[in-house]
């Protein structure tokens, strides 16, 4: 047997320990073939982004971050691309690839999703720091981002304390607010806004007085970059939230960041209290999964080498309380896993 395996969008850690999973249970264990495809769905369309993954290839990564097999956001079925599928299925006959693991994100499975519907048997590995996507309780990589953001909402708060100042951490998550969440809660965030509750600026602005009222000068603001912020009592009409965007990636998902800018500068000119911002943008995805995310990453790199063997193909490895199973791939990819009430209301019972 010889299987094939990339990760494709953005990068996430725990990327690695997947692959060190994967190929250490196919290697050792099953004496199976394995072949790193590079820069993800690019090395099926390129010929030369291919190579065998060896024991000596996966050994020390398992603490890293980013991928060995490096990543894009390469979309077969991108109009800039010509003959994106039949340039694919031709790659993995090349190579002689018997079976394919796709880690990514709803994007990468999508893709992977369709090559299944056309024949190619292909194993998905839930990927991103955004915690974004359906089928599983946690992908990847995000415990290690909230841990990132809160340990950046720790440091705020001492500086926003010494100097009477609104500090806006701006987060990752364009389409919802795990990260905001999960370190606004950790980190004690006195607001936290999400693409899932669209407010106006009037309300962030209350709950700043609002804790000034009880003696408080200082406040931390956690901010997604997709939250759905309205400058003036707009909330409710569509097209009048601060969006700031920076183009468009092959998958057709605007880039954002941004809008803690101008929420920082909003809050200063309405509350009087000076503002600054802080965008954390890549150092949420770089460095050093957590414990927690090399251990899940690996669970899943195992299961979906047993998956091969049991051949369940067009699905992905899941988490589900606390064991792994299987889910179909349509489950994680066609709708956005967003924020539970439960969950928002824990984290706003500490607003203002
Ligand atoms: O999908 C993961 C993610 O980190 C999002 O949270 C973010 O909006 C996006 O990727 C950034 O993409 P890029 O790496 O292309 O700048």
């Amino acid at each position: 047997m010889r299987i094939g395996i990339l990760t494709g969008g953005g990068d996430c850690p725990g990327l690695n320990a997947v692959i060190r999973a994967v190929a250490r249970k196919s290697i050792s264990q099953k004496g199976w073939e394995v072949i790193g495809i590079l820069e993800g769905w690019r090395g099926l369309l390129e010929e030369g982004l291919a190579r065998p993954i060896t024991l000596h290839d996966i050994s020390g990564i398992l603490h890293r971050g980013g991928t060995i097999l490096k990543t894009s956001r390469t979309n077969p079925y991108s109009k800039k691309v010509q003959n994106g599928e039949q340039r694919v299925l031709e790659s993995l006959k090349r190579l002689g690839i018997d079976c394919l693991v796709a880690v990514g994100g709803e994007d990468t499975l999508g893709v992977a999703e369709k090559l299944y519907k056309l024949g190619v048997k292909v194993v998905g590995i839930p990927k991103t720091i955004d915690n974004d996507l359906s089928g599983t309780d946690f992908t990847f990589g995000y415990d290690t981002a909230v841990n990132v953001a809160t340990d950046a909402i720790d440091r705020l708060h001492t500086t926003a304390e010494s100097h009477n100042r609104i500090l806006v951490c701006e987060v990752m998550g364009r389409h919802s607010g795990w990260i905001a969440i999960g370190a606004g809660i950790a980190g004690g965030a006195d607001v936290v806004l999400i693409p899932e509750k669209p407010v106006d600026m009037d309300e962030v602005c209350d709950f700043v007085m609002k804790r000034n009222k009880r003696g408080k000068d200082f406040s931390i603001v956690v901010v997604a970059e997709g939250a759905k912020v309205a400058l003036a009592g707009e909330k409710d009409r569509d097209g009048s939230f601060i969006v700031q965007e920076l183009g468009v990636d092959e998958f057709g998902h605007v880039r954002l960041g941004g809008i803690g800018s101008v929420i920082a500068k909003e809050l200063e000119k309405r509350t009087g209290f000076e503002s600054r911002v802080v965008i954390l943008g890549h150092i949420q995805r770089g460095g050093s999964p957590t414990a927690f995310d090399r251990i899940l990453a690996t669970r899943f790199g195992v299961y979906a080498v047993d998956m091969i063997e049991r051949g369940e193909f067009g699905k992905m490895a899941a988490l589900k309380g606390k064991d792994i199973v299987s889910v179909e791939l349509g489950e994680a990819v066609y709708k956005t896993k967003t924020i539970d009430d439960e969950i928002y209301q824990t984290a706003a019972v500490f607003f203002g």
